[in-house]
């Protein structure tokens, strides 16, 4: 572990008002449960962000605050940095949350019949994005080869018609962990171009890779990509700030940003919130060095679930993760249902995880862990697991 940064310490993060850890202990009518389900990290943000949201505080006025040029220039260092791709200024479009962003995009950008393609399983809100703008969602299952998930484009073809008008991507993919490679990224885009489709991708978890793996992002497939192309990311994931609301969401065609942007506008999202631009220019800017130690202690971390899964349950298999701190994991050789998983999981271990139908009806036989936390407290929920797991292996 990078002795600098103290990942192992365990953050009481209970009554805080956390989505993680206090909401879900609502749901299930108990607080000792030990939470390894919302998408957050139970680590201290790094330092330099620490130190920029104390200057606001210490300031003790709040008053509305605008996109400066430190917003903008930041996020152009960030992206040539990690994707060796200039980014114009003027592609640039705000937005609190990629949650918003992307029913913006399905709203402003597609026609009240349209079809809209996702990966399935996928991330729930992006689903929503489409349902609950009434547009009709197509679900494309991932297929596994080589014990590796990977996009079915025959299946694509199969069910792209004339009504079909947006794909939406992530990209690392939440919940496989898959990070996808430049040859399927570049199959994608061919698909999208010789449909029409616009390509939203959303790509949240790209600073987030396990050792070894780069990240090829959609901005590099060129200017043919970047006529169709909505790509959002945020500082959010990678430096544990989602609390913060902000996102941002990069958008070459002229044509579909302003379209966008007029959305935006209309519903009065005008400034952010005084924390953003703090945040934004600290992470981008002086955080590398935490990123680094973070990503460790995450590989880290995923050995340690993977042999002890592999030692002491060896009905949970883990799939392979490349990006993201989500682990994917198979349960079906454990021959139960969902609701009986469950039950186990609250009744009779303790811990809280994401079961998969969260992610859709493809997602029925995983379940996804949050392993961005102390490896104690993973060893903890781990051998609580183990404890029970006579319960769930007798049925
Ligand atoms: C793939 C993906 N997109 C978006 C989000 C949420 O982003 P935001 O907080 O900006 O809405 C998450 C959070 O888990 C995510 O996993």
């Amino acid at each position: 572990m990078d002795s600098k940064y103290n990942f192992d310490r365990i953050i009481n993060r209970r009554n805080t008002n956390s989505s993680k850890w206090d909401t879900l202990a609502a749901k299930y009518g108990r607080d000792d449960l030990i939470h390894l389900g919302v998408a957050d990290m139970d680590f201290e943000s790094p330092e330099p962000i620490i130190q920029a949201f104390n200057k606001v505080v210490n300031h003790k006025i709040f008053g509305y605050t605008d996109l400066n040029e430190g917003f903008y220039k930041s996020i152009q260092t960030w992206i040539k940095k990690n994707t060796d791709v200039s980014i114009p200024r003027d592609w640039i479009v705000f937005c609190p949350r990629i949650n918003i962003g992307s029913g913006i995009c399905v709203d402003s950008l597609t026609s009240p019949n349209a079809k809209v393609l996702i990966n399935s399983p996928s991330y729930s809100p992006l689903k929503q994005a489409v349902v609950k703008n009434n547009r009709s969602l197509i679900e494309v299952p991932l297929i596994i080869k080589n014990g590796k998930f990977t996009m079915d484009f025959d299946y694509m073809e199969s069910v792209i018609d004339k009504d079909t008008e947006m794909f939406i991507l992530t990209n690392p993919d939440n919940p496989t962990g898959r990070v996808w490679s430049k040859d399927e990224l570049e199959r994608l885009a061919k698909l999208c171009k010789k449909h029409n489709l616009i390509l939203f991708s959303d790509e949240i978890h790209s600073d987030i890779l396990a050792d070894g793996v780069d990240h090829y992002s959609t901005l590099k497939l060129g200017q043919e990509t970047h006529e169709r192309l909505i790509y959002a990311n945020s500082p959010a994931k990678t430096f544990n700030i989602p609390g913060i609301i902000i996102s941002y969401m990069i958008i070459p065609n002229k044509e579909l940003r302003e379209k966008v942007e007029k959305s935006i506008d209309s519903i009065g999202m005008h400034n952010p919130n005084i924390f953003s631009v703090a945040a934004i220019e600290a992470a981008y800017n002086e955080c590398d060095e935490w990123l680094i130690g973070v990503r460790d202690y995450i590989d880290e971390n995923e050995k340690f679930v993977r042999v002890y899964f592999k030692e002491n349950m060896n009905d949970f298999i883990v799939m392979p993760r490349e990006g993201t701190y989500l682990l994917w994991i198979d349960y079906k050789a454990l021959n139960i249902n969902e609701d009986e998983l469950l039950n186990w999981f609250i009744n009779e271990v303790g811990v809280e995880t994401y079961m998969g139908s969260n992610f859709g009806r493809f997602g029925l036989g995983y379940i996804r862990i949050n392993i961005a936390t102390s490896r104690k407290l993973l060893e903890q929920a781990l051998s609580k697991m183990k404890n029970a797991y006579h319960l769930i292996k007798r049925k």
